[in-house]
């Protein structure tokens, strides 16, 4: 079975010169970058001009995850009142192997991988039946990507991991990962898009499914309004920082400045939307200087931006979801609280 072979066409060396493969992996880390530098900013300067002209002012939730970004998101996830990351778990703990006995898949494609933490339990019930040969990792941050690599490698030495840095807001090419490929979407990642964007997004990645192969997703569920609302305002105040981490991301990055103590962490629950909303809400009036944009964007007391939408589901929206891709509900398992599900969708 093959699985990555080659360097990308979008990594060209004298562009981008990081080696494709580190010395210390024997070949077994490979990178496909689809997010070249140049493209990196010039995205990031057109998302924010665009998202801060509007008249509710947006940023995109992918903007979170700098290196910075994506430890206080693992830190969120071992929050009391961050039940997600500990219901996912236990589903996984319990039903892992019959997810991997439905698929046989040798190659498992992970969109939004993260510490690939949970991963770990799909990867150990692929050895146990002796299919685990490549891993895709599919996520834009790439200190995560790398992070993680570096770890599996030393636990599992039959792995071949192919990094794969891309913005999922747009398609990525699968056909280099081999056969039979499980894709998994965990964490609930899936909710950060708007319902219409989601049913593309599961078109997409239908595509690049044959009979047999699966997707596997998490899907937070709809449930007591206090629950959810504390789950995204932490008694620590880590999602707060969390939040204003992307204020850091424009300062740095577009020689923004936002004097971020001046924004407050709003995060509240819209029960008809069945989404929790995260905003920065400025504490005054104000004018922020965003030097790479040659813009100044005004703010009035208390009117903010929404940094992130995260939608919660129930079976029949989950099932209308991936009915958008033409996938049908293989697997709907849950915790045992029924706060969580994970999803085993196929074609047809
Ligand atoms: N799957 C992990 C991590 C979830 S956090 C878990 O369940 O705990 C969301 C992850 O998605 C982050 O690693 C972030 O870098 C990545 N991500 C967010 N938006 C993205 C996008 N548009 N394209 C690719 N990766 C994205
Ligand atoms: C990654 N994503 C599913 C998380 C969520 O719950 O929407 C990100 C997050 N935002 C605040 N806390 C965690």
């Amino acid at each position: 079975m093959s699985f990555d072979t080659s360097r990308t066409a979008e990594e060209p060396a004298a562009s981008n010169p990081r080696p494709a493969t580190a010395a210390a992996d024997d070949g077994r880390i490979r990178v496909r970058d689809l997010l070249g530098p140049r493209d990196r900013h010039a995205e990031l300067a057109r998302d924010v001009r665009e998202g801060l002209s509007r008249p509710h002012k947006e940023i995109p939730p992918k903007y979170f995850y700098d290196a910075r970004g994506s430890d206080l998101f693992e830190r969120i996830t071992c929050l009391p009142e961050y039940y997600l990351t500990r219901a996912e778990t236990e589903i996984l703990e319990r039903c892992a192997a019959d997810i991997v006995a439905d698929v046989s898949p040798h190659v498992l494609v992970e969109y939004g991988s993260g510490s690939s933490r949970k991963t770990r339990l799909l990867l150990d019930a692929m050895r146990r039946r002796r299919l685990l040969a490549g891993y895709a990792p599919v996520d834009v941050s790439e200190e995560a990507l790398r992070a993680a690599a570096a770890r599996l490698m030393a636990e599992y030495p039959e792995l071949t991991v192919t990094l794969v840095i891309a913005d999922f807001d747009a398609p990525v090419d699968l056909s280099f990962a081999g056969r039979p490929r499980l894709v998994a979407f965990l964490g609930s990642t899936i909710g950060n898009f708007v319902p219409e964007t989601a049913g593309e997004f599961v078109k997409s990645i239908a595509a690049q499914l044959d009979d047999g192969d699966g997707f596997l997703v998490g899907f937070d569920l709809v449930k007591d309004v206090r629950e959810l609302e504390a789950a995204y305002n932490d008694a620590a105040g880590i999602t707060a920082q969390f939040n204003k981490n992307v204020l850091r991301v424009l300062n740095r990055e577009l020689s923004a400045d936002f004097d971020i103590e001046s924004f407050r962490h709003l995060a509240f629950y819209d029960a008809e939307r069945t989404r929790i909303e995260m905003h920065l809400a400025s504490e005054r009036d104000q004018v922020v200087v965003i030097g790479d944009l040659s813009m100044e964007v005004d703010f009035r007391a208390g009117e903010s931006i929404r940094t992130e939408l995260s939608h919660k589901f129930t079976r029949e929206a989950a099932e209308r979801v991936m009915a958008c891709g033409g996938l049908r509900l293989h697997r709907w398992e849950t915790d045992r609280e029924e706060r969580f599900a994970l999803a085993l969708a196929e074609r047809g």
